[in-house]
């Protein structure tokens, strides 16, 4: 027999995966902290980049829209040269925690998950109700249509231009100034607006308007749940909160639901 002592996080997972079961569109925000078991380091707290280093120039995107051709000729020389964040997501995989997550969509419990991280490791767990809202470092988007396409390699000429209406192309990556891509923000308001249980894994939840469709959920009477290593300005007012390494958690919590669900494939 285990008693709270032995697992001090089992009675939460319980609570967690019951509102999980019950909620009839849970929708995720998810940051940072829910890849730093895949070798990413996080922006803020202890080890985080910006911690570290400092918060980077808040006109990157005016410095883009004044030289798109010098702002590629940065992308290329970082490429040749990668700083700490890019040089991690070259080679990550997803863990535990992304792929409990893909299992949760997969089962039908999770509708949709908005994730601030521009890793791609939601969508290489599988996971394909997603979005990106700060974009994703493995593709590059028109900033006039919003095609996306790979990225692959440094284009030939700087800046590179749409293929369908000829706007100027850029890392899809959103930058400091740089408003949300219009077809993301509208995809979060749907699906917020449709939430009954948001589930924050690995998120600060300080940065707007990601944060705000968290929120909102929780404005309107639904649970919040958190899963975090340290609390945070959401904790207070979440209905469950636990506080460990986001891989073990989700884990169990999508264990416990589809225990609770039965086969857990219906
Ligand atoms: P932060 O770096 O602000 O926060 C990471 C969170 O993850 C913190 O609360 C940590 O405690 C937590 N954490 C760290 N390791 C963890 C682990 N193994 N398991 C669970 N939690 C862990 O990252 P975000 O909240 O994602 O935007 O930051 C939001 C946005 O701030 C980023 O997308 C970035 C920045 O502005 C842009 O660059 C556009």
């Amino acid at each position: 027999m285990t008693t709270p002592h032995d697992d001090p996080h089992g009675e939460d997972i319980r609570r967690a995966a019951a509102l999980l079961a019950d909620a009839s569109y849970c929708i995720a925000l998810t940051g940072a902290g829910i890849s730093a078991e895949s070798g990413i380091p996080t922006f803020r707290g202890k080890d985080g980049l910006w911690t570290k280093h400092g918060e980077p120039p808040l006109n990157q995107f005016d410095e883009f829209r004044d030289s798109p051709a010098d702002w590629w000729r940065n992308v290329a020389e970082r490429r040749r040269n990668p700083d700490e964040l890019t040089a991690s997501l070259v080679n990550a995989q997803p863990n535990d925690a992304h792929f409990a997550m893909a299992e949760l969509e997969r089962i039908g419990v999770l509708k949709h998950t908005i994730t601030q991280n521009v890793d791609g490791l939601h969508r290489l767990a599988g996971m394909e109700r997603l979005t990106e809202i700060h974009g994703n470092s493995r593709l590059l988007r028109c900033t006039q249509c919003t095609t996306r396409s790979p990225f692959d390699e440094i284009p030939e000429i700087f800046p590179p231009r749409c293929d369908h209406c000829g706007g100027i192309v850029k890392t899809d990556t959103v930058m400091f100034g740089e408003p949300i891509p219009p077809d993301a923000l509208e995809r979060c308001y749907r699906e917020s607006s449709r939430a009954d249980c948001v589930l924050l894994v690995g998120t600060t939840a300080v940065v707007s308007p990601a944060a705000d469709f968290a929120f909102a959920v929780g404005q309107r009477g639904h649970p919040m749940i958190e899963v975090n290593l340290d609390p945070t300005v959401i904790t207070q007012y979440c209905a469950v909160a636990l506080h460990d390494k986001a891989g073990e958690l989700m884990s169990r919590i999508a264990a416990s639901v589809k225990e609770l669900r039965g086969s857990g494939d219906q």
